[in-house]
């Protein structure tokens, strides 16, 4: 039975929320062990198209690594908790499209998770940053890598290096964020486009998400290679034929995911 997380389901939508809001949603040992353990069984649920996830309470989204668990812990010690069953390869790696719902602080580990999914999402009152540079440490969950592919060198850099944090339309700005909405607003926007991604076909979904991802993996060569593979992948599945076959028809398709 889980305890930092809640799980619910929305039709073809589930949403994951981190829930220690007293704590902000810090993510200590457990909450990231059952956040990867939910992506795993959300994964293979046949049901679910989208996942959108988010942390409980109105103040934060994920205000980073519980910073408690760090007092006094050895440099040994920390990295095998690194090398455990990474929550952000977890959530870069997660098949089916992946929306962080960014509901307030989103500092640290919580910037490195948003930034592990696919689209982010933020209310007006949501505050980003990687602060880690004032606890005399580094981000260790990607930030250095993921920020830096998406903002570019610069401004990643003033933001690990400053720690500073930074509005939502700021953060819209820089392009760390997708949309930004009225905080009351947050809840149904995401959903909206949550909806609106789940009517398309899981395996061109699917597809269209590992080919966009290979673009910060590999080179622009090797990135087109994958591309093609995958769309000729797409042909292989009943989905093409429907949605080729509903163009064609003039109706909209039904798409089952084969
Ligand atoms: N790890 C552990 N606990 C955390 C936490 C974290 N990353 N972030 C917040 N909390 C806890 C606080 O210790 C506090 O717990 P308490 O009530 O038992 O004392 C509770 O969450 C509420 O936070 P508080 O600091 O009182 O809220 P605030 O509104 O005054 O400040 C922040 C909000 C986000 C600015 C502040 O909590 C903060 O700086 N957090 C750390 C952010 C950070 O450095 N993250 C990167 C970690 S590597």
């Amino acid at each position: 039975m889980a305890e930092t997380i809640l799980l619910e389901q929305q039709g073809r939508i589930a949403i994951l929320t981190i829930n220690r809001p007293d704590k902000l949603n810090a993510l200590n040992i457990a909450t990231r062990r059952e956040v990867a353990e939910a992506l795993d069984e959300l994964r293979d649920d046949k049901e679910i198209r989208v996942v959108i996830l988010t942390g409980a309470g109105d103040k934060a989204f994920v205000a980073g690594a519980d910073i408690n668990e760090f007092a006094g812990r050895t440099a040994v010690e920390q990295r095998a908790v690194m090398k455990a069953k990474s929550i952000f390869t977890a959530a870069e790696d997660f098949p089916k499209p992946l929306i962080a719902m960014i509901n307030g602080f989103c500092l640290g580990g919580g910037c490195e998770l948003a930034l592990s999914c696919d689209l982010r999402i933020a209310s007006d009152r949501a505050r980003f940053g990687q602060p880690e540079i004032n606890l005399g440490i580094i981000p260790g969950g990607g930030g250095t890598q993921r920020l830096t592919r998406l903002i570019g060198e610069g401004k990643a850099m003033q933001l690990i290096l400053t720690g500073e944090i930074v509005d939502a339309q700021e953060a819209y700005r820089l392009r760390l964020v997708n949309e930004v909405y009225p905080h009351a607003e947050l809840r149904e926007k995401t959903l909206e486009l949550a909806n609106k991604i789940a009517e398309k076909s899981p395996v061109a979904l699917a597809m269209a998400k590992a080919a966009v991802k290979s673009a910060a993996r590999t080179t622009l060569r090797e990135g087109l290679d994958a591309e093609i593979d995958l769309f000729a992948l797409c042909f292989s599945s009943e989905d093409k034929e429907e949605g080729v076959r509903a163009f064609l028809e003039k109706r909209k398709p039904d798409f089952k995911g084969r």
